[in-house]
């Protein structure tokens, strides 16, 4: 089993451009699903989520084609409906063709998806924004079924206890875009990956308007057609690396940067002495390149992770790894997944001073981190531990690293061409 091998101390410098966003890809491909043509996305990083969605699509009836960075997909066969647990258990998004399915076939048999390491991920906001459109809804050994002959608009609260939901908005919307009548979407959730999504929609023909704000409103239209759309940049891959130079204490350029989907996190960063600065104002700000630059001494901080436009608890984790290095006492607090710390025990491992009490951890700043083995257990979670074993004295062994795979194309070569040295090796068994 692949581990990453990392002799920290040597300070990051060079330029690096930021991949496609995966979270963007995945409820954009299966929205091939609704296209009735040609779909294209362009500039898709190949990662193993990604190849997951285009077999699911495949199995779904759908000719997909990847040529280098490019998806194609056209549907060929209506009739296939089932998305299989087989399928499901490997990747939690599969949830995505939910309401493409429901929407352009009439019915969706979707796996129910089960336990996730980074704590309950219930899917009943999903099923009551479909079913308020007019599908029912049953569960048939393991699998969620759902019908519609027809959807209809109506007003879809999307708000739980938790916030909204990303995924529960992108399949609403995809339902919505061809229901009969208008669909006011409220609580949608805000994240850029949902725009974009919205963005994609609307260049298929769909009528939409409202996307990153809490209120979306769709007018169903009869069809979708062709698309051809180049991907967004990923914002929580950008935050990582950013952290990677910050932690380095390193001099590091960012291009593709998406600035503007990160204002939370630059905010909370230069709080603590890390200023990520646009190079050129007449980019936009939403893809960008950027400077990172670093005090000599990093200063705690206090964060809570939110939905967006707050601070994404995609990148809680390895803004902790950065914390351990302040001078002082951090307080952060998880309000998405309250349990999602389980690189907490893991940077304890490496010398930090991490105190977990329910959903907050106070991380007391020390003067060094210390190689060590360790475990990822999750995807942000594990890209923390390699942030941390960057800067920790020695080597740390990051086991598990197909967590990390998953959303982070080639990590190792990415940080090596900015001067880490970090080698990919077999970890052993389990
Ligand atoms: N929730 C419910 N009911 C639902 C759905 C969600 O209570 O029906 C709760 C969740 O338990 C959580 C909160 O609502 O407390 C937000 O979950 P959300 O549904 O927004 O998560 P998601 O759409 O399943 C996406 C990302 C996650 C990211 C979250 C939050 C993708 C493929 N996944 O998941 O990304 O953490 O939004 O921003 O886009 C990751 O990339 O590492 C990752 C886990």
């Amino acid at each position: 089993m692949d581990a990453l091998r990392i002799q920290g101390g040597s300070r990051l410098s060079g330029t690096l451009t930021v991949d496609g966003s995966k979270n963007a890809a995945l409820p954009a491909l299966a929205a091939a699903l609704l296209c009735d043509g040609t779909f294209t996305l362009r500039g898709v990083p190949p990662l193993q989520d990604i190849q997951n969605m285009t077999h699911l699509l495949s199995e779904l009836g759908c000719d997909v084609h990847v040529n280098g960075r490019d998806i194609t997909v056209e549907t060929n066969d209506m009739s296939k409906v089932h998305a299989p647990y087989d399928i499901v258990r490997t990747m939690r998004a599969s949830i995505c063709v939910l309401g493409p399915l429901l929407a352009a076939r009439g019915e969706a048999r979707v796996a129910m998806p089960g336990g996730c390491a980074i704590g309950d991920r219930p899917v009943d906001l999903h099923l009551r924004g479909l079913k308020a459109l007019g599908a029912t809804v049953s569960l048939e050994g393991g699998d969620m079924v759902l019908r519609a002959p027809e959807l209809r608009g109506t007003t879809v609260f999307m708000g739980g206890p938790f916030g909204s939901t990303v995924l529960g908005t992108a399949n609403v919307l995809c339902a919505a875009v061809l229901a009969r009548g208008e669909t006011v979407i409220e609580s949608a959730a805000c994240e850029p990956e949902v725009a974009f999504l919205a963005t994609m929609l609307r260049a298929m023909g769909a009528d939409i308007e409202g996307e990153g704000t809490p209120r979306i409103r769709v007018r169903g239209v009869s069809k979708l057609n062709s698309v051809d759309i180049d991907l967004m940049p990923d914002r929580i891959v950008a935050g990582t690396l950013a952290v990677a130079s910050a932690i380095t204490n390193g001099d590091v350029q960012l291009d593709r940067f998406p600035l503007d989907h990160l204002l939370a996190v630059n905010d909370r960063l230069a709080e603590a002495g890390v200023h990520i600065e646009q190079i050129d104002a007449s980019q936009p700000p939403d893809c960008c390149s950027v400077k990172i630059t670093t005090d000599r001494r990093l200063r705690p901080i206090l964060f809570t992770t939110q939905p967006h436009p707050g601070f994404p608890t995609d990148l809680q984790a390895q803004v902790m790894s950065l914390l351990c290095l302040a001078d002082g006492n951090s307080i952060v607090t998880e309000k998405i997944y309250p349990d999602r710390f389980l690189h907490v025990p893991e940077l304890a491992r490496i010398g930090a001073t991490v105190i977990r009490q329910g959903a907050t951890v106070v991380v007391q700043g020390v003067d060094e981190l210390v190689g060590a083995p360790v475990m990822a257990s999750d995807l942000r979670g594990g890209a923390a531990l390699v942030l941390a074993g960057l800067a920790a004295q020695g080597e740390t062994l990051v086991r598990r690293i197909y967590h990390v795979d998953r959303g982070y194309l080639g990590l190792e070569d990415q940080l090596t061409a900015l001067g880490a040295s970090i080698e990919r090796v077999d970890g052993g068994p389990m």
